[in-house]
């Protein structure tokens, strides 16, 4: 099919909940991607971070062809054969404890929702999270997200859900009551602009947690497999937290997502209590465990260290060059560039029609999440085509 035909089943079709880009791919392999015109594009936002080790990965491949000759599914009743190594997997990366497999993260976040209110016993039931933080577009996980833009239209929203500005530890502090049992944050905020917590915010926030008997929940959605340099992002604050919630690169291309529980709190949602019918199927594990093993074979979190450092240090040369760069943050290969125009979107654009693909977030911060595996040479060109995008702002 070319373009123009595909476009059609979509316009006749596919229900209009996205803003779509002119472009349609149909190839993929490591850092590159291929049109339907043969056009080939560097992804420096592969998938919005699902395709973390790049696309097609052969550990991933590897994995899921040698699944593919013995069972696809496997119904939660029974065992399959992966799922509980998967989980040992992520256990091992992360704090004793337990997972529970979904598809996505929104249903992650579902899950730590209702394990969080499960936990309060129906006396508290009152869930934290921040401003410009991103949840899901589930009903309960777009009443957790702290932005507006997200919820229209969608009323009456579930009860319980109250915002507080991120890295503000006060404004955390003044908004838990007695009714308040746990708190989701992103350690890094990814669609809410690449925001950092900070390692005492984090640490207090954890302190309080601790002392008033609330849930502190971790949503690593986005930063989770390596992305910030460390498997998982929230190792960079010197924290444990009660849960996580894991999706996106965790499944090599595949949907998956995970509810972590530490060991303290693995009985709170018993038999009966949640379940998902595609969960942790032996296809999906097969893919993570072709993740893991890629990330840990290859020195993929040294990777992100070293080429994190090359890529912000790329930056600041270019804003020595580009006075519409302001400021570069995040961390490992999660980086954001805010520039200093009102609307950048149009720079994500035009580097698309030069062959790079970054993403635009917040309206001037261009998101850049590389895939971990990306070196030197990748780097450099996608650096030259962006700042070739730039002389024309
Ligand atoms: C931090 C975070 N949490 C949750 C989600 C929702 O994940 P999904 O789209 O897989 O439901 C996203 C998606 O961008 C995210 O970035």
């Amino acid at each position: 099919m070319n373009f123009e035909e595909v476009k059609k089943t979509y316009n006749d079709y596919v229900l209009p909940t996205y803003t779509r880009t002119d472009l349609c791919l149909v190839k993929g392999e490591g850092v590159w991607v291929w049109d339907t015109n043969g056009k080939k594009y560097l992804d420096f936002f592969p998938g919005w971070a699902v395709s973390g080790i790049g696309h097609r990965h052969p550990k991933v491949v590897a994995r899921l062809e040698e699944q593919l000759a013995r069972i696809l599914h496997v119904s939660n009743n029974f065992y399959n054969e992966l799922q509980g190594t998967l989980a040992g997997k992520i256990i091992e990366y992360s704090f004793p404890g337990k997972v529970f497999f979904s598809n996505s993260g929104a249903e992650a976040n579902e899950g730590a929702i209702k394990l969080a209110r499960s936990y309060g016993k129906g006396k508290r039931y009152e869930i934290i999270t921040m401003e410009n933080s991103f949840h899901g577009r589930t009903l309960a996980t777009l009443t957790a997200t702290g932005q507006d833009k997200v919820k229209v239209g969608f009323s009456p929203l579930p009860e319980g859900f109250k915002h507080v500005p991120f890295n503000d530890i006060g404004a955390f502090s003044d908004a838990v009551t007695e009714k308040t049992v746990a708190v989701i944050l992103e350690p890094i905020q990814g669609e809410g602009g690449i925001n950092t917590a900070d390692v005492k915010y984090m640490k207090d926030m954890k302190k309080i947690c601790e002392e008033k008997d609330m849930l502190f929940i971790v949503d690593e959605v986005q930063t989770c497999m390596g992305r910030t340099g460390e498997m998982f992002a929230y190792k960079h604050f010197g924290v444990s937290p009660d849960a996580m919630t894991l999706a996106k690169s965790l499944g090599g291309g595949l949907p998956i997502g995970a509810l972590v529980v530490s060991e303290k709190i693995k009985d709170v949602l018993g038999p009966g209590s949640h379940a998902s019918t595609f969960g942790g199927s032996p296809i999906v594990s097969a893919a993570s465990l072709g993740v893991f093993s890629a990330i840990e074979e290859e020195n993929l979190l040294e990777n992100v260290a070293r080429m994190g450092d090359y890529l912000v240090s790329s930056l600041l040369k270019m804003k020595e060059k580009h006075s519409v760069i302001g400021e570069i943050k995040g961390k490992g290969l999660m980086i954001g560039v805010e520039l200093n125009i009102d609307d950048a979107s149009g720079i994500a654009e035009e580097c698309m029609k030069d062959g790079l693909l970054i993403n635009c977030t917040q309206k001037n911060i261009l998101r850049i999440m590389p895939p971990i595996t990306v070196n030197k040479t990748d780097i450099d060109l996608a650096m030259e085509k962006l700042s070739k995008v730039l002389e024309k702002v």
